[in-house]
């Protein structure tokens, strides 16, 4: 398979038009198991895959670490072609709560000193501060990330769930990348003001959620066993009545699937590739099936017919529940 490329906006870099998204590696779904998850990374680079993505605050610094270890374990040209999105902000605590975000220019360069030395890099390829601080003015925290793209420690500015408005006046600050925010067949809210924005501007998108946390993969089943700590055993879209309702989309799905000779995870992620080449998925494989399924997608060809039947099969309002827990939802200026 050759890898294709799509830009990261008109300032950014070309990347595969599929990154990994490294996040499920260390939190948030679930026990991940190590060995598996550097086999996955180096599956992935090996695949001609050079986006990765991570957070600091993935497991405290757990993830970063994890990238950093990949890396040094590979070989040297896939290690090379390997471009970091590293995202900042959130605070945490050793109970693992969640306490807010901190976008202040002094935070920022301190969140940046850390992340630099747990991946062992030089440069961070992308920065962005996960949620806008809504007590620090985004030229601010954009401003920081400025100086250190001049220092040489950052190469590009992204944003993450941030709305038209803020995107324009992070534009006109600086040059950004792309915007990182959640889209799916299920969740389409960017079509009507962000996207417009982010494509007026030149700033690419990258997705996050393509499988909605795995409820449209196709894999997910209705008597899953989550942790307490898995993000799914709080999300709305995965409770009761809710999920009901959800899988039964996903069924819609799988019968377009199955015509095609496909899988639904397959679909779900062709269908995000095909709205634009300004648009990379990022995906969340944590096992290197997962990650062969994952890039069969760039295989997969969407004709009319087949886009036709996708939409009638999940109409673009047709999820049920709220894509994040209420308190979550608040720190969304791309929902304001
Ligand atoms: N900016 C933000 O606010 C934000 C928020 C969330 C995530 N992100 C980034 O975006 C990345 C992707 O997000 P996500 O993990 O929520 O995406 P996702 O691709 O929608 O969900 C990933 C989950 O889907 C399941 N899955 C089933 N089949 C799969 C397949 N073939 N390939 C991949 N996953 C499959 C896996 O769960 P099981 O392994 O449990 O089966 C996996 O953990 C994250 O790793 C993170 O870097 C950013």
């Amino acid at each position: 398979m050759t890898m294709n490329t799509r830009s990261l906006g008109t300032t950014g870099p070309q990347v595969s038009a599929l990154g990994l998204g490294c996040m499920g590696m260390s939190a948030l779904y679930g026990e991940a198991d190590r060995a598996e998850s550097i086999a996955t990374i180096h599956a992935a680079l090996e695949a001609g895959v050079t986006l990765l993505d991570t957070g600091d605050f993935y497991a405290m610094g757990h993830n970063e670490m994890l990238i950093g270890e990949a890396l040094r374990a590979a070989p040297a040209a896939r290690r090379e072609q390997a471009l970091l999105s590293v995202k900042f902000g959130a605070l945490r605590d050793a109970d693992g709560n969640w306490n807010g975000y901190d976008g202040r220019p002094a935070a920022v360069k301190n969140f940046a000193a850390y992340s630099l030395q747990r991946l062992g890099v030089d440069h961070i390829d992308v920065y962005r501060i996960a949620r806008v601080d809504p007590d620090v003015p985004i030229e601010e925290t954009v401003g920081a990330i400025a100086e250190l793209v001049e220092k040489g420690y950052v190469r590009h500015i992204g944003l993450s769930e941030a709305g038209a408005d803020t995107i324009r006046r992070a534009a006109a600050t600086a040059p950004i990348s792309d915007l990182q925010i959640e889209y799916s067949l299920i969740s389409r809210g960017i079509e009507e003001r962000i996207l417009p924005t982010t494509r007026e501007l030149g700033i690419a998108v990258t997705a996050y959620g393509v499988l909605s946390r795995g409820l449209i993969s196709g894999h997910f089943r209705a008597d899953r066993q989550l942790s307490p700590t898995d993000f799914r055993a709080h999300s709305p879209r995965f409770q009761g009545e809710n999920l009901q309702h959800n899988l039964a989309l996903v069924e819609a799905l799988r019968k377009i699937a199955e015509g095609k000779g496909v899988s639904v995870a397959q679909i779900a992620i062709a269908w995000v590739l095909s709205r634009g080449e300004d648009i990379v998925p990022l995906i969340g494989a944590r096992t290197r099936e997962r990650l062969a399924e994952a890039l069969g997608a760039l295989e997969v060809t969407l004709d009319p017919a087949d886009l036709a039947a996708i939409e009638e099969a999940v109409p673009a309002d047709a999820a049920a529940g709220e894509r994040y827990p209420e308190a979550q939802m608040a720190h969304l200026d791309s929902e304001r």
